[in-house]
């Protein structure tokens, strides 16, 4: 199957200079920016505004070992349980315990983490958490309040400049075989209209993830796989891309539903909502020892088999012991919402069901975020640094953005990449019509959901391999948005074909068994002459080549 690679894309119209690229303005893109400073100058490019990222969605919040008691080893221990035997320890290790110091940084910069009477950090627990470890702010607003503080002290440093409304397309190869540039496309008034290119030393990825593959996602609609496929087009490698999470409790609206969906914090099971079927039975409780709040994927996978036995289209939380005090000062921004789609959860039960939430895998990394091409460094949702492996601890991503960030920095400051001369590009072009994202949502969504099995991951290839047709030659961001859509999406079904096994995140019907002897290793996506090249790497590391 060829995949469209060098896409059309009129003449640039201008041309700018920067030492470094942020692509994205969430906790990893601007963490990042901020860390760099002093190493050269920074812009930091973005899609939409500043705020318009997952970063500011986070309900839960932040995981790091900061409690009374609980240790790096501890959160290590959760963390590798839960991403069911491919997380790299040595990534987990570097998460763990650079962690607590990252968010003490993010306190000094000015986030307002929620206090208890006695001032220290107030922690909650969530799904597969041993410990009471997540910090969070405003309640339920934990996100919104860093990306609020780190908007504020990035807009006190003039130095970084800031290209809103800016898509970027693609990376301009070095002669050297690096990086050299990005073409970006900006369609934000005030600055230099149109496509035009940005000459730069080295390009740190931090654009989040691909939500919008699938029909009902808890991520906002500039989650559209755009970094990882301008990567994987670039010659960077991408890993894990097959466990997709799919959050087990977003608030059911309808058979219909489709975009970002609201979610319904796994902390609000960690203050004692509860699961529930039609008869009100209490399933967790026979699943796993850890009943409502086992890890992410144990949960949803339950879920999805309660709604089969049960012929449900979703099940019920039911937080009613939380009381209206604890809901009001603990989930305003969730009560709110709920009560605006007419459930009251103080009194009534929440409909819920999983959507997808997290991308687990991504653009493959080192220890310092630097990805397979030389220059072009990831961080946040759209890397694999592996510390995830087959499953996100729930609130260890806001927490990777920043350490991995940090890291990348470090790196950075410590030298950059040598300026090169673009090469010649001569791939070829193809971009897909806008129209099709749709259907291939719903072929994703169909296909490629919770539970996958080899037919019907088949039936999905098919499907995309017959939109891929649709080409135009008019270039804009919904025919972009949508031609990484697919290159994104031909890709998880070729790994997620690949994969003849159930781990984490990845459900397949014919295969349902944990297989450790074939399947205890990473597979790798690339794109060579247009398709899709899929290898299982040899074990569990960093990328290859990875400095510790
Ligand atoms: C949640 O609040 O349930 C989501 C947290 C996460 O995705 O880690």
């Amino acid at each position: 199957m060829r995949l469209p690679q060098r896409l059309t894309a009129p003449a640039p119209g201008w041309t700018r200079h920067a030492d470094v690229v942020v692509v994205g303005s969430g906790v990893a893109g601007l963490s990042a920016a901020l860390q760099l400073r002093g190493a050269g100058s920074v812009m930091v490019v973005t899609k939409d505004g500043l705020s318009a990222g997952a970063t500011r969605w986070a309900q839960g919040g932040i995981a790091a070992a900061l409690g009374p008691g609980d240790t790096p080893q501890q959160h290590r221990r959760d963390t590798l349980v839960a991403g069911a035997g491919l997380c790299v320890e040595a990534a987990v290790r570097l998460l763990v315990t650079e962690g607590p110091d990252a968010v003490r940084g993010l306190i000094a910069l000015g986030t307002s983490f929620d206090r208890t009477a006695t001032g220290d950090l107030s922690l909650t627990r969530e799904g597969g958490h041993h410990r009471d470890r997540i910090a969070h702010a405003g309640g339920d607003a934990t996100g919104a309040e860093i990306q609020r503080a780190l908007i504020a002290a990035v807009h006190a440093a003039p130095d970084i400049d800031v290209v809103e409304q800016a898509l970027v397309l693609d990376l301009i190869p070095g002669v050297d075989g690096g990086v050299a540039g990005i073409t970006l496309h900006v369609t934000g008034e005030g600055q230099h209209p149109g496509v035009g290119v940005v000459l730069c030393r080295a390009v740190v990825l931090a654009s989040g993830g691909l939500g919008q593959v699938f029909s009902a996602t808890t991520n906002p609609p500039v989650s559209t796989g755009d970094g990882m496929a301008l990567a994987v087009r670039a010659g960077a490698v991408l890993r894990d891309l097959e466990f997709i999470q799919f959050h087990p409790t977003v608030l059911w609206l309808g058979p219909g539903a489709r975009g970002q969906q609201p979610l319904i914090s796994e902390a609000v099971r960690g203050e004692g909502a509860v699961l529930v079927d039609d008869a009100g039975v209490l399933f967790m409780r026979s699943q796993h020892e850890m009943a409502d709040l086992a890890p992410r994927d144990v949960v949803a996978k339950a879920i999805m088999r309660r709604m089969r036995e049960t012929g449900s289209r979703h099940l019920w939380l039911d937080g009613r012991r939380l009381g209206a005090v604890l809901w009001e000062r603990r989930f305003p921004n969730i009560l709110a919402t709920c009560r605006a789609h007419g459930i009251d959860p103080v009194t009534a039960l929440i409909p819920v069901t999983p959507a997808c939430h997290y991308a687990s895998g991504g653009v493959a990394t080192d220890l310092q975020g630097q990805s397979s091409v030389p220059g072009l460094f990831a961080c946040g949702e759209v890397a694999c640094s592996g510390v995830h492996g087959a499953n996100r601890l729930a609130s260890n991503s806001l927490l990777e953005g920043l350490v991995f960030s940090r890291r990348i920095a470090a790196r950075l400051q410590a030298g950059l990449p040598p300026r090169q001369e673009p090469a010649a590009d001569h791939r070829p072009a193809r971009l897909l019509r806008g129209s099709i994202r749709r259907n291939l949502q719903q072929a994703m969504t169909e296909h490629a959901g919770v539970l996958r099995s080899r037919d019907g991951l088949a039936a999905g290839a098919a499907e995309l391999d017959r939109l891929a047709r649709r080409t135009t030659h008019v270039p804009g961001v919904a025919a972009w948005e949508t031609t990484n859509l697919h290159t994104i999406s031909r890709a998880l079904l070729d790994v997620a074909l690949a994969r003849e096994e159930t781990r984490g995140a990845h459900w397949r019907e014919d295969f349902p068994e944990r297989d450790d002897d074939a399947w205890s290793r990473h597979l790798d996506v690339t794109l060579v002459a247009g398709d899709t090249q899929v290898y299982a790497s040899r074990s569990v590391a960093p990328l290859q080549g990875a400095v510790a």
